[in-house]
């Protein structure tokens, strides 16, 4: 009679032990096999290699902003076809006609289309923008494009 609560407790603790083994397992094979997990989600887990203002932003006031953000000699602020790219949170906006940058999706960045296809800046408005440049937007964009 003196023996079953504690069988019964010792029951118990097994059964516990168990149920957490199973979490913990379920847990790790989520992040190890990357199965069903966004690459957005997988990339948030790294370090961020580019920072927009560190990287990106002098990149796009060298070769973007006289005509996307910057002010000309009247002091207003140029904005052809209302795309200021340095400013993060007008850049994230768009132009008139939509989005430029999809966070975390280079191939569906228009932005990006445009300077890899040396549209942008317009010609005899500057140099295309060298490949190790290009680089460094594209990852800024795979990384989640943040205002970092
Ligand atoms: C000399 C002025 C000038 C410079 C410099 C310039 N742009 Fe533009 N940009 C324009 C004009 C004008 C348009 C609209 C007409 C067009 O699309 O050609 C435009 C359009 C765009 C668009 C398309 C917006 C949309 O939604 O269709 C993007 C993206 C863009 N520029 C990005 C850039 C980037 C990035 C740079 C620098 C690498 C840059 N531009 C440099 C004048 C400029």
């Amino acid at each position: 009679m003196m023996r079953m609560p504690r069988s019964g407790g010792v029951l118990r603790a097994v059964w516990l032990t168990a149920a957490a083994g199973a979490v913990a397992a379920s847990v790790a094979g989520q992040g190890a096999s990357g199965g069903g997990v966004p690459a957005l989600d997988r990339n948030a887990l790294r370090p961020d290699t580019v920072s927009y203002k560190e990287d990106v932003l002098p990149i796009f006031q060298k070769r973007c902003a006289k005509c996307h953000g910057a002010e000309n000699e009247e002091g207003e602020v140029v904005a052809e076809v209302s795309l200021i790219v340095i400013d993060h949170k007008r850049l994230m906006m768009g132009s008139e006609f939509g989005p430029v940058i999809t966070a975390g999706d280079p191939e569906d960045s228009w932005l990006l289309e445009m300077i890899t296809e040396g549209d942008m800046p317009p010609e005899g408005e500057g140099d295309k923008v060298p490949e190790e440049e290009i680089a460094v937007i594209r990852q800024w964009i795979l990384e989640g494009a943040k205002n970092n």
